[in-house]
């Protein structure tokens, strides 16, 4: 196609002209950490968390320590992450009176060394995880007075704590009842375990966060207009019908919507025909079923298919007894409990009274044409 680039993104780096609405959730971030309070960003997985934190740390104008949790499986691993980045927020600091001023503690268990990707710090294995704990927000404690300015420590995927340190919660829990400086951000995909940690009474960080709940799909008309205006200013043409098509499909879920219109930009003729358009969302679900399979196989709940498929075809009245009987589900109960437990899972969203959607578009896909 020339010298045009496909204009739609898919992955972890965030850019702003690639990002549909979240208006409100955004001025909400904002607002919420402005005055000084933490929060927790919930919902379902790519549904664009990661993409709001990002937009936060790239233009909220705070200095940020973001950590991914996902792919962290030590405390140590975790803290040397965190002190590169408080390096790195100190502009001009030399890294041995970094760790003089702010680790003085620990500081002959520090050590750091020089590759392509900047410095990075080490710690060595004699350190006990309570005292890690400690140094660890003593950094972020002397960093922020230093700084002069809120500083904000956005923790991704805060439901894979536990592989970083059982205790993490409750050490967080007395840290922030000691300063105002240090707000927290922490994102969690694993909706019940979020709900559990910080909005039921029981949970360690009970009423510790706001929340911005990031539960809806993107909106029409935003979307419809992206589509357009990406194909037709790249050499590429898209009618309105076709964009609307997309968005169908995809129903406004912000990581099918942007993958659809990759796939279809790199692999459709000039012009985007709607049949396109439907053998494109086929591949993709063919392509994703396996891990669909994956998914059905290891729930091993039974009448888990029958619960899938009255969810598909049916927009409500699931409890009905021609709807049960039409899917051989054996009473209200089990199917209460299934609702329950593919909520619990991320696989399924509640969005109105007594009303479910599959949330992967894809998955609903291949629940319609391979379940029968
Ligand atoms: N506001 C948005 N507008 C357009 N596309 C988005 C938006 N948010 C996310 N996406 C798309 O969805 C993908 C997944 O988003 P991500 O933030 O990684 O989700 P999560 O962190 O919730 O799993 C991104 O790579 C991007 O393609
Ligand atoms: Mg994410």
């Amino acid at each position: 196609m020339g010298s045009f680039v496909n204009p739609f993104k898919i992955g972890k780096t965030y850019t702003p002209e690639n990002f549909i609405d979240r208006k409100e959730e955004y001025s909400y971030l904002c607002n919420a950490v402005e005055s000084g309070n933490n929060v927790v960003v919930v919902g379902p997985r790519r549904f664009g968390k990661t993409w709001l934190l990002q937009k936060f740390i790239a233009e909220g104008g705070y200095p940020v320590i973001y950590l991914d949790l996902f792919g962290c499986f030590s405390l140590k691993g975790f803290v040397q992450k965190m002190m590169k980045q408080a390096y790195e927020l100190l502009k001009g600091k030399n890294p041995m009176s970094f760790v003089g001023r702010y680790l003085k503690h620990i500081a002959k268990h520090v050590s750091f060394s020089f590759d392509v990707g900047g410095i990075s710090f080490s710690i060595d294995n004699d350190l006990s995880d309570e005292l890690l704990i400690e140094q660890m927000y003593e950094l972020l404690e002397g960093v922020q007075k230093d700084l002069k300015k809120k500083l904000v420590v956005v923790l991704d995927e805060f439901q894979a704590y536990k592989s970083i340190s059982e205790k993490l919660p409750e050490s967080l829990r007395s840290f922030y009842q000691t300063q105002k400086d240090v707000v927290f951000v922490f994102s969690g995909s694993m909706r019940h375990m979020i709900e559990e940690l910080f909005f039921e009474e029981s949970g360690v960080l009970y009423h510790s966060c706001l929340r911005v709940d990031i539960g809806k799909t993107l909106p029409e008309d935003e979307s419809i207009e992206y589509i357009v205006e990406n194909f037709n200013s790249t050499g590429k043409k898209i009618i309105l019908e076709d964009a609307k098509r997309i968005y169908r499909l995809t129903k406004g879920h912000p990581y099918f919507l942007q993958l659809l219109c990759y796939e279809l930009w790199d692999k459709a003729g000039e012009l985007i025909s709607e049949e396109e358009i439907d053998v494109i969302f086929d591949s993709l679900c063919e392509r994703e079923s396996y891990g669909y399979e994956l998914i059905i196989e290891t729930l091993e709940y039974k009448y888990l298919k029958n619960v899938l498929k009255l969810i598909s075809e049916q927009t409500d009245g699931y409890f009905s007894i021609a709807n049960l009987q039409k899917y051989k589900i054996p009473n209200a109960t089990t199917l209460n409990n299934l609702l329950k437990k593919l909520t619990e899972r991320g696989i399924i969203e509640k969005f109105g009274r007594g009303k479910y959607q599959i949330i992967d578009p894809l998955f609903e896909r291949y629940v319609g044409k391979k379940l029968w």
